[in-house]
């Protein structure tokens, strides 16, 4: 059966008596689930006892003038397909649950991993999901948690507060989920018109393309390294969208330096189309 709480302290007493023999893991949602956030939840039961779903739409990772309002909030659908996946504990708080204080004056900020790629069009993002993590941490007290690889700089960025903050909590990367033509799955695929989802499949053909090409051709240097990047960016944008970045860096998000030595790298973007921001990477094993 599963159980919803949405305090943190009825949580915490429902989870108190299984901390001795059970091990417990978060999956940290925004709710509006689809197959991506299912496949986390799978892959969470694999690795422990007890698995609790949080599901907040969290005001700190929004900035001015983006979705928080209009971000799709469905908790009785998503408490049905949790229920048939078999999640024993949703945790589904308030916002005056979560942040007593609003904006919360304690900070937790991720430094200039946070800047590049979404950071920059999104500067205080990555601080916003700095300060939920670390609450649905210390509330939760995992022993695993499971972040989509959909969120690449995300899930950086949540290994790296782990690190920091000396969390004993083992952070597993859930492969991205596509749809059959490919578009990875996202909450925000719904702001997309009917001709749009025609076209939102192409930015991860474009990605494909350019794994390609990384695989095939020889790269030198950063000057032809950032040829490709270019001509496949004016692709994408010829095709409807609006890039907002398209990098390839090595797969722990540090820049390419050595580019005969390592051949593991990601492509990383995120692209407007009409109304939505889609996120989409591909890791390149040359
Ligand atoms: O990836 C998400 O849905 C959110 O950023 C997260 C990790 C649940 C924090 O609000």
């Amino acid at each position: 059966m599963t159980i919803t709480f949405n305090t943190i302290q009825d949580l915490q007493q429902a989870l108190h008596p299984l901390r001795t023999d059970k091990k417990i893991a978060l999956v940290p949602t925004m709710g509006n689930l689809h197959d991506g956030h299912i496949s986390l939840v799978k892959l969470a039961q694999e690795h422990a006892d007890v698995v609790v779903v949080s599901i907040f739409v969290n005001p700190t990772q929004f900035g001015v003038g983006e979705d928080l309002d209009s971000y799709p909030r469905t908790l009785e659908a998503d408490t049905q397909k949790l229920t048939e996946a078999g999640v024993d504990y949703i945790f589904a708080p308030s916002v005056e649950e979560m942040y007593p204080v609003m904006p919360p004056p304690t900070q937790v900020l991720a430094g200039a991993i946070s800047q590049y790629l979404c950071g920059k069009s999104r500067p205080t993002h990555f601080d916003g999901v700095g300060i939920v993590v670390t609450k649905l941490f210390n509330i939760v007290q995992p022993n695993v948690a499971v972040f989509g690889k959909k969120d690449y700089q995300q899930l950086a960025i949540i290994k790296q507060l782990v690190r920091d903050l000396s969390y004993n909590i083992e952070i597993i990367g859930a492969p991205l989920v596509r749809a059959v033509d490919g578009l990875a799955l996202s909450s925000r695929n719904q702001y997309l018109t009917e001709t749009e989802c025609q076209i939102a499949p192409m930015l991860n053909q474009h990605l494909s393309k350019l794994a390609q090409k990384l695989k095939n051709t020889p790269i030198a240097n950063n000057q032809q390294l950032q040829a490709l990047i270019e001509d496949t960016i004016a692709q994408i944008n010829n095709a409807g969208f609006r890039v907002d970045y398209l990098e390839v860096s090595n797969q722990d998000l540090s820049k390419i330096t050595d580019f005969y030595g390592q051949k593991q790298w990601v492509i990383a973007v995120a692209a407007w189309l009409g109304k939505a921001r889609l996120l989409d990477n591909q890791e390149v094993n040359g």
